[in-house]
């Protein structure tokens, strides 16, 4: 059966057991920063199982597209996905353990038409937080499951929770036998040697857990499930791997067609990436150094890297995202509406990352014949600093290429030089406004305070929501650019300018002082890049009419200024501002 089926025929029949067919919520997790992505279907219903009224009711299902990242590094092995898609069906506050489990039985057997002597499953076993489920074992043992195929488990497996804080409870969890031999005597569904695959999980959602780690009842019971589609295809098809299910085969064929080099793993990230990327893009991620951003850009990269190892030319990843696009869009219509916006973003990753990776890698080989020269295996965490700090060569990628050499990194000591690294360059955030001021003149250092009043002038004149977004200054002019959304009028570039030398005739003392950064900001200090400044900061306040953080130096009474004269204001990019100022 092929995974649209399957997703076709769940959303039916729950649909024929009550339940409202909502739409799958983006992959990137709307008005919640805690999460990088939709991890599990459950996650944009939190609200709804905590007690607020859905209003699709009080029996839902869905199909949710979903990334899980932890696992990266896996990917290439014969299950792991990062992207993958999961079926739910919920109840909040309705239906409970025997309903829930005579539909999952139901569903498995009669519409997927599993044997029942296939399926085995797992409840909690209790502990001093909540007993033993032995509920759940009844009512499996009703719907027609034997208790010799029903195991008991203790929080590690039977119990599931979104992260470290949440609604969560007992779960039960069902398995396939694959039909291969026990691994041992004990061979059971928790053991992991493959004979059992897990199928669905049904959790029992009555519990919060909070920060502290205690459970308290939630006002109703719940159940969220669960049901991984690419692996019930796997299963149901008779495949050893998603790989070879309908939703990868077309691009792993294609990949074996143009590999100049055979690699199993290599094909299995290119394909699994590729997809995976083509979801976040199609849900508006875009690469970039941090969080989501970062993630895709790991994705796009890793992929990248393989397409290198099988010898494919990245001049193909254009045939393969349409490949992707033909393949999937049944299941994923905006696939296909997105298309030119993901071979945008990913060839556009692939132009900077193809730089970066021609430069480290051969870095990489040098440096590694060295190593190896010297009989060592360790990769020291100075190169693979140096690698990411000259390069922009990402650290995972020096570890992957370390594996393939036989070697490991040293990750502590990397880490140990990042971390110094960041400090150092929040130091030098601080610096940067003495930045080409350290070794300056006089007319700078009046330049430098006449930045401070016009940037307070500018926010009496235009509103509070002026910032400055960059400043440049010489002997002869200072450059100043500011967030607004648009062009200063006559007028206001006049009393910007009366304001400023309004200010600079009454002779106000420039005070420095330094304190606690949180003082200062609860102080309402102006600041251009507050997360790069230290616990201590050095402050310089202008009677009542400025008080910013800056490393200076300035003049010690406005009265040094003269005369100040706005010579140009202009458009600097979107939203930003330039003005192009003289003192005289
Ligand atoms: N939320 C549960 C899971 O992700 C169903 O397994």
């Amino acid at each position: 059966m092929k995974a649209i089926e399957i997703r076709n025929k769940y959303l039916n029949f729950f649909k024929q057991h009550g339940h409202v067919v909502i739409p799958s919520a983006p992959l990137i997790p709307e008005n919640d920063p805690s999460v990088l992505f939709t991890t599990a279907g459950m996650q944009p219903l939190v609200p709804y199982l905590l007690g607020e009224s859905h209003p699709s009711g009080t029996r839902l299902t869905d199909y949710q597209k979903c990334v899980r990242t932890n696992d990266i590094e896996e990917v290439g092995d014969n299950r792991h996905l990062t992207y993958f898609e999961m079926l739910g069906n919920w109840s909040l506050g309705d239906y409970f353990k025997e309903e829930s489990i005579q539909m999952s039985y139901d569903f498995l057997t009669k519409e997927l038409n599993i044997p029942a002597e296939k399926i085995s499953v797992t409840c909690f076993a209790g502990d001093e937080d909540c007993p033993r489920d032995t509920t759940t074992a009844e009512c499996w043992k009703k719907a027609g499951i034997p208790e010799e195929r029903i195991y008991f488990f203790g929080k590690e497996d039977n119990w599931w929770i979104a992260g470290e804080e949440g609604p969560c409870g007992p779960d039960t969890e069902m398995f396939y036998d694959t039909g291969k031999p026990k691994c041992s005597e004990e061979c059971n569904p928790s053991c992991g040697c493959g004979k059992y695959v897990e199928i669905w999980n049904n959790v029992f959602m009555e519990f919060f857990k909070d920060k502290d780690g205690k459970y308290t009842k939630l006002k109703q019971h719940n159940v969220d499930t669960g049901l991984g589609l690419e692996r019930m295809a796997m299963l149901l098809q008779g495949k050893e791997t998603p790989f070879e299910t309908e939703l990868f085969a077309p691009i792993m064929d294609k990949l074996l067609e143009l590999q100049k080099l055979d690699n199993i793993s290599s094909r299995r990230i290119v394909a699994e990436h590729l997809r995976s990327s083509m979801m976040i893009i199609c849900d508006g991620g875009r690469p970039s150094n941090v969080d989501r951003g970062y993630i895709l850009r790991r994705l796009i990269r890793r992929m990248i890297r393989h397409m290198n190892k099988l010898q494919i030319s990245l001049d193909e990843l254009s045939t393969l995202i349409d490949i992707n696009v033909e393949n999937l869009k049944e299941m994923y219509p905006s696939l296909e509406k997105n298309r030119d916006t993901i071979k945008n973003v990913i060839l556009e990753e692939k132009e900077k990352f193809v730089k970066t990776l021609t430069k480290g890698e051969k870095e990489f080989v040098r440096e590694v014949e060295l190593i190896k020269a010297e009989g060592k295996n360790i990769i020291p965490g100075t190169m693979v600093f140096r690698l990411y700090d000259t390069y922009g060569f990402p650290p995972e990628v020096t570890e992957e290429l370390a594996i393939e050499n036989g070697m490991t990194t040293n990750k502590e000591e990397f880490e140990k030089l990042f971390k110094e690294h960041q400090e150092k360059s929040r130091a030098g955030a601080d610096q940067k406004f003495k930045g080409g001021l350290a070794s300056t003149g006089e007319m700078e250092i009046k330049y430098h305070t006449a930045t401070h009043l016009l940037n307070a002038a500018l926010k009496q004149v235009l509103g509070t929501h002026v910032h400055q977004r960059g400043s440049n200054i010489t002997a002869e002019r200072m450059r100043f650019d500011f967030s607004h959304p648009a062009k200063m009028t006559e007028e206001e570039k006049k009393k910007t300018e009366d304001l400023v030398n309004e200010w600079i005739q009454a002779k106000i003392p420039v005070e420095h002082m330094e304190m606690k950064k949180e003082d200062a900001i609860n102080q309402g200090a102006e600041a251009m890049f507050i997360e790069k400044y230290g616990d201590i900061v050095s402050v310089y306040k202008i009677g009542d009419k400025s008080f910013e953080l800056c490393g200076g130096p300035h003049v010690s009474n406005t009265s040094e200024l003269g005369h100040f004269k706005i010579k140009k204001e202009e458009s600097s990019s979107s939203g930003i501002r330039r003005i192009k100022a003289i003192l005289e």
